[in-house]
């Protein structure tokens, strides 16, 4: 076991990815951007690179293509960011939906934040890219279904409900300490 993260000037390394999975809105995105910073790390989140790969957001992308044009898409992204360097890295909600991209995550080491769609509801602003959310029954029906995805893949589970972010990034390193996952750089 590493020792525990309190030296905030410490450099840290990753052994393995870091991956986020949950559905929308459970701030997959914020949670692994503000933990790469905190332990001065690299946080990519794959839509952004999506979006930079084909020249449009995910939405935009299903409205002209369909949704499985994009998840096609979505999984040579997943493919391309697991085969880099160990980052932190946000998934769209939907990864999970594809089989190969399960199978994929079974072998990194994922945090699934835990989020119902009434809070995820709450926490959306911008469903520009998010045009699978639908209203809230539809919102919620896509979530238990893909519950049982996400904790089949998920190392961790986070309930994100209420939490600040400051206090799930500090409890996710304690716990990827304690799994060997994040480590103090060798002096
Ligand atoms: C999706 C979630 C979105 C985005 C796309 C599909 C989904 O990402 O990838 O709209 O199917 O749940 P976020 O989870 O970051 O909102």
């Amino acid at each position: 076991m590493c020792a525990l993260p309190t030296i905030r000037d410490e450099k840290y390394t990753l052994t393995r990815n870091v991956v986020f999975v949950g559905f929308m809105g459970a701030g997959k995105t914020t949670l692994a951007r503000r933990i790469a910073r905190n332990l001065g790390l690299i946080a990519i989140d794959a839509d952004t690179y999506f979006s930079h790969d084909v020249g449009m957001g995910p939405g935009a992308f299903m409205q002209a293509y369909g949704e499985p044009a994009f998840r096609a898409q979505e999984t040579a992204v997943l493919r391309e960011l697991l085969s880099r360097e160990p980052a932190f890295i946000s998934c769209g909600g939907g990864v999970v939906e594809t089989p190969e991209n399960r199978e994929l995550l079974r072998n990194e080491f994922v945090v699934y934040l835990r989020v119902s769609a009434d809070e995820a509801k709450a926490r959306i602003r911008n469903y520009t890219n998010r045009p699978l959310f639908g209203d809230i029954d539809q919102a919620g029906s896509l979530e238990a279904r893909r519950a049982p995805w996400y904790e089949e893949v998920a190392d961790i589970t986070l309930e994100t409900g209420s939490r600040p972010v400051v206090a799930l990034a500090e409890t996710l390193a304690a716990q990827l300490v304690e799994r060997g996952v994040l480590c103090p750089q060798p002096k």
